[in-house]
């Protein structure tokens, strides 16, 4: 939890340890008009919770304006997570949900995807919240060794030329914030959808990064009995889908949008 002498808002991150919400903490602390951050996460910490039964988000979101909610990736019951948030943020007086979803939610060959859609739909006709939407494109992010230079060999399960309006996580993290700062009177009822500046390939970004990059192209199954050990069952099919689909539409998004919130050019994948 951190403490800034500067009046304004409560705001909590829901999921706040993961990738995306580190991310999100990061840049609420930096505005004036945010006093107060709570961080809720699954292990003990600021304030701990269990999105699947609920449990400690009364506690957390109690005396927030605004909460932040970022679902645990590729989740079997997305919906029911976000439910248990409306209604604790609902009873404790909360003003505005802002909900991250993501490019593209219904997109049936991708159930992951669709449970955002249901996710969103949720949240349009709860009745008891103000709202906002985001829907981010991939994160560059998620080839973090080949934007620092570091990576010698990327191994890809669906083809590396693929095209991604690669959107970087500060820039939507730093949207995330102004919106939750500025508040429902602005953005209620808004869904954006935030696009990174240019279509790029996993083979662009290599080419573009500091050394040689080799870039291999594996079956979905090699893939996963490498990288895919500690998912369940339901999450590997999820990711499995989600990589069949990248492999045959590649995966782009607007990024008009994400200029006019940030108010600057995006900031460029490599
Ligand atoms: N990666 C992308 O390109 C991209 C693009 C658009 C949207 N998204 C969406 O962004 C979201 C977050 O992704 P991410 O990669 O940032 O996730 P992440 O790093 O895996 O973080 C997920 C967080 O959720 C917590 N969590 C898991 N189960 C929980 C439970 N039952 N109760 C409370 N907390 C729980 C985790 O806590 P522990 O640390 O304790 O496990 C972790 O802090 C996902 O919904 C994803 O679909 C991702």
């Amino acid at each position: 939890m951190t403490e800034s002498l500067s009046r304004g808002a409560e705001i909590a991150v829901i999921g706040a340890a993961g990738k995306t919400g580190a991310a999100v903490v990061a840049a609420l602390e930096g505005l004036a008009d945010v006093r107060r951050v709570v961080h809720t996460a699954r292990r003990p910490g600021d304030f701990a919770v269990d999105l699947d039964t609920g449990t400690g988000l009364d506690e957390a979101l109690s005396g927030c304006r605004g909460v932040y909610f970022i679902a645990p990736n590729v989740h079997p019951d997305e919906p029911a997570l976000l439910r248990n948030a409306m209604g604790a943020a609902a009873s404790v007086g909360v003003e505005h949900l802002v909900y991250h979803s993501v490019a593209w939610p219904y997109t049936p060959l991708m159930p992951h995807h669709v449970d955002k859609a249901r996710c969103e739909d949720a949240l349009r006709t709860f009745g008891g919240l103000r709202w906002t939407v985001l829907q981010p494109c991939a994160y560059a992010e998620n080839f973090a060794a080949v934007l620092a230079g570091t990576a010698t060999t990327v191994e890809l399960p669906y083809s590396p030329d693929a095209a991604f309006s690669f959107v970087a996580l500060a820039d939507v993290a730093e949207v995330a914030a102004r919106i939750l700062a500025e508040g429902a009177d602005i953005h209620h009822g808004a869904t954006y959808e935030l696009g990174g500046p240019e279509a790029l390939s996993v083979r662009d970004l290599c080419d573009r990064s500091g050394g040689p990059v080799s870039v291999n192209q594996v079956s979905v199954d090699e893939w996963m009995s490498r990288h895919g050990r500690n998912l369940t069952d339901d999450g590997r099919a999820r990711l499995a889908a989600m990589f069949e689909f990248y492999d045959r539409y590649g995966f782009l998004a607007g990024g008009a949008l994400l200029e006019s919130l940030l108010g600057r050019p995006a900031t460029p994948a490599m």
